[in-house]
């Protein structure tokens, strides 16, 4: 890999970066478990394996000193009440941060400490969000129609700890009722 600086652009509209070393593509099979209404989740599975969200990622080493970026673009849609999301993570260095540019759409960061503490950041574009070390962190997207898209940096050693979210959950949900949207406590969620 090259160590010479290098530059990409983000299209306004778009968001597809104009350099990607990797597409992820994330399908309801991969939230398996995650959402509330696990009735309306297996009769969306029967029917179509959705295209919840997608990352394009700027690859770098995955060491201490180097930063990895990217796009993620959440697509608009509800699992029964409760919005299309990322499966959300720990980065597996603990200690380690990451930021988020908020450029598309509307939505939130749900984001929560091992020791139990909360924190839910309204995302639309412009907002600038720093996700402190310790923060797992999930985007959520409540746009009708639009995409939710955010620009992020993280350090090059953290890596994902998927695990403890598949297994417990987040303790905050965002979802849709009579009242609008509304944060509501997970009834699902394992201590
Ligand atoms: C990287 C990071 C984001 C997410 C992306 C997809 O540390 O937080 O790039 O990876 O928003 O979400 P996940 O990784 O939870 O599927
Ligand atoms: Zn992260």
């Amino acid at each position: 890999m090259s160590d010479q600086p290098f530059s990409f652009t983000i299209p306004f509209p778009g968001f597809k970066p104009s350099r990607a070393d990797n597409h992820i593509e994330r399908h309801l099979s991969d939230l398996r478990g995650q959402f509330l209404d696990q009735h309306a989740y297996k009769t969306m599975l029967s029917e179509e394996d959705t295209l919840l969200y997608e990352v394009y990622e700027i690859k770098r080493p995955e060491i201490e000193g180097e930063l990895l970026s990217g796009i993620s673009i959440v697509h608009p849609g509800k699992v029964g009440n409760e919005f299309f999301m990322t499966k959300g993570h720990f980065h597996t260095i603990l200690e380690t941060a990451e930021m988020y540019y908020c450029l598309n759409g509307e939505g939130f960061m749900v984001m929560e400490t091992p020791e139990g503490e909360t924190f839910i950041e309204a995302l639309s574009p412009g907002k600038v969000l720093y996700v402190p070390p310790r923060w797992a962190h999930r985007s959520v997207c409540t746009s009708r129609q639009e995409d939710l898209v955010t620009f992020f940096i993280y350090p090059g050693n953290s890596g994902h700890n998927y695990g403890t979210i598949e297994e417990k959950g987040f303790r905050k949900l965002v979802v849709e009722n009579e009242k609008g949207i509304e944060i509501i406590d997970n009834p699902k969620f394992k201590e």
